[in-house]
């Protein structure tokens, strides 16, 4: 009831501008009498993965948070765990503006961010603030500027800093918005990219004493065989799990609705099918080699439960998030 009506208000406004006053009120009620707006009991649902565990499956995908400046307010919400990022070695300020869209007939997104953050060091001073008792995931990226051929090193910067405040390392080569990024999906560069990261994760492991496991987030838009390859290159180079999928290109669904054509990547419910079959062939051809996190047009604790059918363990929300608010956190972890 509350969330219908702070929606039925923020969506009055620009997306990005109801994203950023979201994000400052959550900053700034989180730990206050005001938080009670979004506090809420969500019941234990313990689940292990990536040898972690987690108080319950249903996390906040990457994106929102890009900057880890609410993890606290997420948590107030019940959520599993929180993805913080992406984030890339140096601060940038991502691409022109308007760059998020709301499909609204579809409950759908289209955004081109295009990896707006302030830097890997503001992030982990954040998370360094946190209080949250969750799992904190924080997602890598490289910065525009950096050439793809040089990419890697981006990410083992990030993973460098970031290692020590992580619960988990999720490594993102998969948003439309970076240009060449999708190129690190595929045959060598993929397998060069992924033994560079086990490589740094052994050497960070024994530095610290402690063992962050890495997934990797791959897209929705890949041929079958493209899948199959990935899967083989995650076995062989022994990474600890999958995320499946961030946004996608096509717009079949959502031909003739309102910014349909605006270019970036579309989320929520017109990817819900797409990223579940994604799921599903990873399944398959991982055959329970390492664990699988489920999100794309999670709007319902059907459509939660239809992801973990396919295959994931976990499941991340974003779109259905802005759409149907904290209640779905309960919703999900109560009935699905
Ligand atoms: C506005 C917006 C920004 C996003 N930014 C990121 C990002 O920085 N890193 C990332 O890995 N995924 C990002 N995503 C993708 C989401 O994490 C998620 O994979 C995708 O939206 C599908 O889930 P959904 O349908 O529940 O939104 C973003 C999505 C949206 C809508």
């Amino acid at each position: 009831m509350i969330y219908r009506l702070a929606r039925s208000v923020f969506f009055q406004l620009d997306a990005e501008k109801a994203h950023d006053l979201a994000i400052q009120n959550f900053s700034r009620f989180t730990g206050t009498p005001l938080d009670l707006f979004y506090r809420q009991h969500v019941p234990d649902r313990p689940v292990e993965v990536m040898g972690i565990k987690f108080k319950n499956p249903v996390g906040l995908a990457a994106g929102l948070d890009k900057n880890g400046e609410c993890i606290d307010a997420f948590g107030a919400m019940g959520f599993g765990f929180v993805e913080v990022g992406t984030v890339t070695p140096r601060p940038q300020s991502g691409n022109e503006k308007p760059r998020l869209f709301r499909v609204l007939p579809a409950e759908g997104l289209i955004n081109r961010f295009g990896f707006n953050n302030l830097g890997v060091d503001n992030l982990v001073e954040n998370v360094k603030k946190s209080k949250y008792d969750g799992v904190i995931g924080i997602n890598i990226g490289k910065n525009k500027d950096t050439p793809i051929e040089k990419g890697a090193e981006d990410y083992l910067i990030c993973m460098d800093k970031v290692y020590e405040h992580a619960g988990y390392i999720a490594v993102n080569i998969s948003s439309p918005n970076t240009p060449g990024l999708r190129s690190l999906q595929y045959g060598e560069a993929l397998d060069d990219l992924l033994s560079q990261l086990k490589a740094k994760q052994e050497e960070l492991a024994a530095k610290h004493g402690k063992y962050v496991p890495i997934a990797l987030k791959i897209a929705p838009d890949l041929e079958d065989h493209e899948i199959v390859q990935i899967s083989e290159s995650l076995i062989k180079n022994k990474i600890d799990g999958v995320i499946g999928t961030n946004t996608t290109l096509d717009r079949t669904l959502v031909k003739g609705m309102p910014h349909c054509d605006e270019m970036g990547g579309l989320s929520g419910r017109p990817l819900q099918n797409r990223s579940t079959e994604v799921i599903r062939r990873l399944a398959e051809e991982l055959n329970g080699a390492l664990p699988i996190i489920g999100v794309g047009g999670i709007d319902s604790a059907i459509s939660a439960r239809e992801k973990m059918n396919a295959g994931a363990q976990l499941v991340q929300i974003y779109s259905g998030f802005i759409y149907h608010g904290p209640k779905l956190v309960k919703d999900i972890v109560t009935n699905s």
